[in-house]
C-alpha cells in the first residue's frame, strides 16, 4: 500500500483525495496539509477517514511511513516543495506547472536526476480516453502522416481577477494543457509559436495585464502545423475539442455530455450542452493519471509524464508570450538558448 500526503487542499488536492480514497487500488491518503485549512476542509477529510491533517507540510516531508506526495498547492510553492520532497526521498507527483521560471524547473529536473524518485506532473488529458484516442490512432499511423492539429479550448468563464494576477498569464495557466496535448498527440516537438491574443470577453482581464482570448499557430520539427485557440468565456460550458488531419485521414473528438439525448421537434433539433468545467469533464482522467502514478512506484515503472514534459510546454508558453508582445515567430530555441538549455 502506497502511503500518500498531499499538501495544498483547495480545488484540485481535493478531488485527488477523494479518488484515491475511492477508486485508486494500492493507494491510502494518510495525511493532508494546508496552511489555510479551515473547519469545513477538516470536517470533509475526517469524513473520508483522513485524521493527519496539518498547516505544515513539513510534517508531511518528515513522516517517513508517507512513500508519495501529492503538491496541490498555489503554484508559486510547488518548485520549492519538490526540493525539499526530493531531498526526503518522497515520489512525487505534481500539479501543472511545476513552476513559471524554467531556472527553477532545471533545478528541479537536476535534483531528481541524482535520486530515485518517481515524479509525474499533473497534465490529466493524457488520461482522459478521448484523448488517448486521437493520440492512438495518429501513433497507429491511421491518419497518415500528420499535416494539421487542431485543438479548441474554451473555458465557460474567467478564475477571479486575483488569481488572474498571479497565474502568470493565459499561456502559462490555460494554454499549458493544450501545448501539452500538441506534444502527446503529434509526438513531435514544437519549433516555432506565433501568438495573436485580445481582451474580449472581459476589460478587467486587461486591466490585470492578461488576454482572454488566443490564437497560437506552430510549427512542429517534423513539419506538422498545429493550431490552438482560446477563449476564457464560452456561454455553453467546457470546449475542449480536437482533430488531427493527415495524408490518410483525419480522427477528431467532441465533448462530453451530460447525456446523449437528442429531443427533435418542431422548434429543431436540441441536445445537451457540453459538462460544465475541468471538474465534470476530467474526473475519470484524474482518477486514471494518480492510478498510473501509483503502479509506477508499486511497481517500479518509468513514469510516462516526467519532468521534461513539465518542462516543454512552458518553454512554449514563455515562447507564445514574446511573440504576442513582440507581434513575431518565436522559436524555442530562442526561449531555450536565454537558459542555457
Ligand atoms: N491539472 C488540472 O486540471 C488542474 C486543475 C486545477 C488546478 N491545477 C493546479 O493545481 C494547483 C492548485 O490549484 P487549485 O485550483 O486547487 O487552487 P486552490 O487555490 O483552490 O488551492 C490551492 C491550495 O493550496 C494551499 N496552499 C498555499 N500555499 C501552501 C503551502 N505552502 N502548503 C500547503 N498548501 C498551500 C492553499 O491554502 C489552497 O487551499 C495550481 O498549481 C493549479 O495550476 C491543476
Amino acid at each position: 500500500m502506497v502511503k500518500v500526503g498531499i499538501i495544498g487542499v483547495g480545488r484540485i488536492g481535493k478531488v485527488h483525495c477523494q479518488s484515491i480514497t475511492r477508486y485508486v487500488k494500492n493507494a491510502k491518503v494518510k495525511a493532508i496539509a494546508d496552511p489555510y485549512i479551515n473547519d469545513d476542509t477538516i470536517k470533509w477529510a475526517q469524513d473520508l477517514g483522513i485524521f493527519e491533517i496539518y498547516t505544515d507540510y513539513n510534517k508531511i516531508l518528515d513522516d517517513s511511513d508517507i512513500d508519495a506526495v501529492l503538491i496541490c498547492s498555489s503554484t508559486d510553492t510547488h518548485s520549492q516543495i519538490c526540493l525539499e520532497a526530493i531531498k526526503k526521498g518522497k515520489h512525487i507527483f505534481c500539479e501543472k506547472p511545476i513552476d513559471h521560471d524554467v531556472a527553477k524547473i532545471l533545478e528541479v529536473k537536476s535534483a531528481l536526476r541524482n535520486s530515485n524518485v518517481k515524479f509525474q506532473v499533473g497534465f490529466n488529458r493524457r488520461f482522459d480516453s478521448n484523448f488517448k484516442a486521437v493520440r492512438q490512432a495518429v501513433k497507429e499511423g491511421k491518419i497518415g502522416q500528420l499535416n494539421i492539429l487542431k485543438i479548441c479550448s474554451r473555458d465557460p468563464g474567467a478564475p477571479p481577477i486575483d488569481y488572474i494576477k498571479v497565474s502568470g498569464g493565459i499561456f502559462l495557466d490555460m494554454t499549458i494543457h493544450d501545448f501539452d496535448m500538441v506534444r502527446f498527440i503529434s509526438g513531435d516537438e514544437v519549433d516555432e509559436v506565433f501568438a495573436y491574443g485580445g481582451v474580449l470577453t472581459d476589460k478587467k482581464i486587461g486591466e490585470a495585464g492578461d488576454i482572454d482570448t488566443a490564437i497560437i499557430s506552430m510549427k512542429l520539427k517534423g513539419g506538422s502545423l498545429a493550431v490552438i485557440d482560446n477563449s476564457r468565456r464560452a456561454t455553453y460550458g467546457y470546449d475542449q475539442r480536437a482533430e488531427a488531419f493527415g495524408s490518410l485521414g483525419q480522427v477528431a473528438i467532441s465533448n462530453n455530455m451530460q447525456s446523449t439525448a437528442i429531443i427533435s421537434d418542431a422548434d429543431g433539433v436540441h441536445q445537451e450542452k457540453p459538462l460544465l468545467f475541468f471538474l465534470e469533464r476530467y474526473m475519470q482522467a484524474y482518477v486514471e493519471e494518480i492510478t498510473e502514478f501509483v503502479d509506477c512506484i508499486v511497481n517500479d515503472k518509468e513514469v510516462s509524464v516526467g519532468v521534461d514534459c513539465g518542462l516543454q510546454p512552458v518553454l512554449i508558453g514563455l515562447a507564445a508570450k514574446k511573440s504576442l508582445s513582440q507581434n513575431r515567430p518565436v522559436k524555442i530555441a530562442e526561449i531555450e538558448s536565454e537558459f542555457g538549455i
